[in-house]
């Protein structure tokens, strides 16, 4: 069960300095993070390759209690998910837009006992998770178009919809993590947590921050 009134800060790899991961990893526990947000990218699903099961692996290893949040911009997450299920992710986040079941591809998440995931695109409409909503224990609305860090938060796309499916949640009492991606920082993290997130992933914003500590802190009092 989510408790979506906690406020989670999930720091995101890909802007870590890879060269020495495990101290990365630590600097962000250290500095207040919640959780570890690992954003695997195949080239095809998203115009960029990040990395795979192996690097999930070496982070598991250098963080062995750390909540991992595995976001998959993936074409086929189904193909491959035993692979992400094996690294020891926590939570597994599946793209609405990728080629697969996505209801099954839900279930075999939580079947693993793991947290499940949804992520859909500034572009993609609300509609097209909302046969999802009961079967899934974080919705993530992507606040860039997936691929790269360091882009503009997506006010006027995003917001509404964010708003829209915390209201849903409401209704239907319903109980899932709203988590937004892409250009969360200090500045644009309390826009996204007046619309009903509570789940605030941050790349450069954190790994490029003079003071992790600070920059954690600000997301949280958001
Ligand atoms: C983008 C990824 C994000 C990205 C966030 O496709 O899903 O997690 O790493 O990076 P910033 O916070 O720099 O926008
Ligand atoms: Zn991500």
């Amino acid at each position: 069960m989510s408790d979506f009134n906690q406020r989670i800060i999930a720091p995101s790899l890909l802007a870590a300095d890879w060269s020495k991961l495990g101290a990365e990893c630590q600097r962000a526990l250290d500095a207040g993070a919640d959780w570890l947000h690992l954003d695997v990218m195949d080239g095809h699903f998203v115009q960029n390759i990040s990395y795979g099961p192996q690097f999930i692996k070496t982070v598991r290893k250098v963080a062995p209690e750390a909540y991992l949040d595995v976001h998959l911009m993936i074409t086929r997450p189904d193909h491959y998910l035993q692979d992400y299920l094996d690294c020891g992710a926590n939570n597994i986040t599946v793209h609405v837009e990728a080629d697969h079941d996505v209801a099954n591809t839900l279930a075999r998440i939580r079947a693993a006992g793991r947290s499940a995931g949804l992520a859909f695109n500034p572009a993609t409409p609300l509609a097209e998770v909302a046969p999802f909503l009961d079967q899934l224990d974080l919705l993530l609305a992507m606040t860039v178009v997936p691929g790269f860090g360091g882009q503009s938060f997506m006010e006027n796309e995003v917001m509404p919809k964010v708003k829209a499916a915390a209201a849903t949640r409401h209704e239907r009492a319903l109980n899932f993590h709203i988590e937004v991606d892409g250009g969360i920082n200090g500045t644009t993290a309390p826009c996204a947590a007046r619309h009903g997130a509570n789940v605030f992933v941050a790349g450069t914003g954190v790994f490029r921050a003079d003071d992790m500590g600070v920059a954690i802190s600000k997301l949280r009092r958001a």
